[in-house]
C-alpha cells in the first residue's frame, strides 16, 4: 500500500458540517484519503510513507467544472463579441467540423493541462462530433477525472453540413459509452452529449434517453435555455419551452445536467425542482455571449441543484474555476443585493455542489476519509495583508485565482507540483497547438 502524509497550514473540507482543520494531517492510501488527524511530531516517527510537509499551503478539494468543451480549447480568442447562434454559425462549427484528430488532441490535451494547473480535478465535457476516442484517450492518461461523451448532432439549420445520420450518432454513441463507460477504476464514465434541441431530432433524444437505462451513473448532459434566439426556435418547433419539452421527451430526471438555464419561466423552474435536473451555471460565457445572467439566487432558494463551469475557450477565455467562482458571486449582487451568493456557498457550487451534480459526492468533492484524494494546495499568503488572515472563502473565491495553485493532486496521484504541470510539457503543447491549429484554419478554408 502507497501511503502518504500531507502536513498542510489548514484543511478546508467543504463536508457537511463545513469543517476547517488548523494542525492537523491528511494521510492517504493509495488514491483515498484514510483519514484527517490531528497533527504531532510524533506521527513522523518511522512514518512508513513519504511526508509531505506544506506549512504555508491550505487544501481545498479539487475542484469540480461541470460544463467544459475540450475540443474548442485551440479556438480560444478565434471566435470573440458575438452572440450564440452567430458564435456557433460562423466560428465554432466550422472549426469543430476541420477538426482531426491530431488538433483534436491537442485541444484536449491543452485543456486538460489548463483545466489542472488551475486546480480542476473533475469535469463534465460535452465532446465534439468526430474522433471522440482520442478525448477519452487523453482524459484517461491524464489522470482527471470526468463525465464525458460523442457530442451529438443529427439536425443543423446553421451549418448543415456539420451533422451526422442519426442512426450512426446513436450507434457511435453506444460503442463508445460501451468501450468508455466506468473505466480506469471508475475515474473515467459517460456523459450523454446530445449538443441541444436545436441539434436534434425527437428521436435522437428519446433514443439517448432510453440508451442511457444500459449504463447506470451515466449522465444526460445538453445545452438549454442559454439564448433568446435559441429558446424562440425551439417554441416555433415545438410550441413548448425549452425545459418543457426536455421534460415532454422523459429526459428531464436527477442525471440530467442542463448547461446555463438563463430563460427560464416559472414552470420550468418547478419542473428543474420536481424532476431534480441540474443546472450547470456558466457566468463568464453567459456574460461574454450576451445571453443573459441565469436566477441562481432563487433556483438555490428552490433547493435545484447548482454547479459550475467555464463553457469552451473561446466563449469564455479562461477555463479557470477561480474566475467562475468570483463572476458568479459578483453578478448576481446588483440583482439580488450584496449578500446574495456568499463567498461560502459560491466555493461550495465549485466543489461539493458539482460533485453531488454528477453523483460522485461519495467519491470527491470534498476532504473527507473515504473519498479520492483529489487535492489542491493554495498559497492564499499574499491576501493575509494586512488582516484577512481568518475569512479564508474570501480569499479564495473574492482574491484568488490560478496562479495561486501550488500542487494538485488526484486519486492520490501527483499531477501539478511547484505549479508545473507533470502530465504535460507546457512548452511542447503550445508549440504542437500552433502548427495544428495552423492547418486547421487552412482545412476551414477549403470547407
Ligand atoms: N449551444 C450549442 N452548442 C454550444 C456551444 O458549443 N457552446 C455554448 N456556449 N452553447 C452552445
Ligand atoms: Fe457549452
Amino acid at each position: 500500500m502507497n501511503k502518504k502524509l500531507l502536513i498542510p497550514k489548514e484543511i478546508i473540507t467543504a463536508d457537511r458540517g463545513r469543517n476547517i482543520f488548523k494542525n492537523h494531517a491528511i494521510e492517504i492510501s493509495d488514491s483515498n484519503i484514510e483519514r484527517i488527524l490531528p497533527f504531532e511530531k510524533e506521527l513522523l516517527n518511522n512514518y512508513n510513507g513519504e511526508i509531505f510537509f506544506a506549512g504555508g499551503l491550505t487544501v481545498i478539494p479539487g475542484f469540480i467544472q461541470t460544463h467544459i468543451h475540450l475540443c474548442q480549447t485551440l479556438f480560444r480568442g478565434l471566435a470573440d463579441d458575438l452572440p450564440l447562434l452567430d458564435w456557433l454559425q460562423q466560428k465554432i462549427f466550422p472549426f469543430e467540423k476541420a477538426h482531426n484528430k491530431n488538433s483534436l488532441r491537442i485541444s484536449a490535451s491543452l485543456g486538460i493541462n489548463e483545466l489542472i494547473l488551475g486546480g480542476t480535478t473533475t469535469i463534465l465535457d460535452m465532446g465534439t462530433i468526430n474522433h471522440q476516442e482520442v478525448i477519452f484517450e487523453e482524459l484517461t492518461n491524464s489522470g482527471i477525472k470526468a463525465f464525458a461523451g460523442k457530442c451529438m448532432m443529427d439536425e443543423n439549420d446553421l451549418f448543415p453540413s456539420f451533422k451526422a445520420d442519426t442512426k450512426d450518432e446513436l450507434e457511435r454513441t453506444y460503442q463508445l459509452a460501451k468501450t468508455f463507460h466506468q473505466t480506469s477504476g471508475g475515474r473515467i464514465n459517460y456523459g450523454f452529449a446530445p449538443r441541444f434541441v436545436l441539434s436534434c431530432s425527437e428521436a435522437l433524444l428519446k433514443e439517448t434517453v432510453e440508451m442511457m437505462k444500459d449504463f447506470p451513473g451515466s449522465i444526460f448532459h445538453t445545452h438549454s435555455s442559454e439564448n433568446k434566439n435559441e429558446i424562440a426556435e425551439v417554441r416555433k418547433r415545438y410550441k413548448k419551452e425549452n425545459i418543457e419539452y426536455l421534460n415532454s421527451i422523459s429526459a428531464l430526471h436527477d442525471h440530467t445536467v442542463l448547461a446555463h438555464c438563463v430563460h427560464v419561466n416559472e414552470e420550468e423552474i418547478h419542473l428543474l425542482k420536481n424532476k431534480d435536473a441540474r443546472v450547470a451555471h456558466c457566468p463568464s460565457s453567459n456574460l461574454k455571449l450576451g445571453s443573459g445572467i441565469a436566477n441562481i439566487p432563487r433556483y438555490l432558494k428552490e433547493g435545484i441543484s447548482v454547479s459550475l463551469g467555464a463553457d469552451g475557450a473561446p466563449c469564455n477565455n479562461n477555463l479557470n474555476a477561480f474566475v467562475e467562482m468570483r463572476l458568479a458571486s459578483l453578478i448576481q449582487k446588483p440583482i439580488h443585493g450584496a449578500s446574495a451568493m456568499d463567498a461560502e456557498t459560491t466555493f461550495r457550487m465549485a466543489t461539493i455542489e458539482g460533485a453531488k451534480a454528477l453523483h460522485l459526492q461519495n467519491k470527491t468533492g470534498s476532504i473527507e476519509a473515504g473519498k479520492k484524494a483529489d487535492l489542491v494546495f493554495l498559497n492564499l499568503k499574499e491576501y493575509d495583508q494586512p488582516l484577512n488572515e481568518e475569512n479564508v472563502y474570501s480569499k479564495i473565491v473574492y482574491s484568488a485565482s490560478k496562479q495561486n495553485v501550488v500542487h494538485v493532486m488526484s486519486e492520490g496521484e501527483w499531477i501539478v507540483k511547484d505549479g508545473t504541470s507533470l502530465i504535460y510539457n507546457n512548452e511542447e503543447l503550445y508549440k504542437k497547438g500552433k502548427a495544428e491549429l495552423r492547418e486547421l484554419l487552412k482545412r476551414v478554408e477549403e470547407q
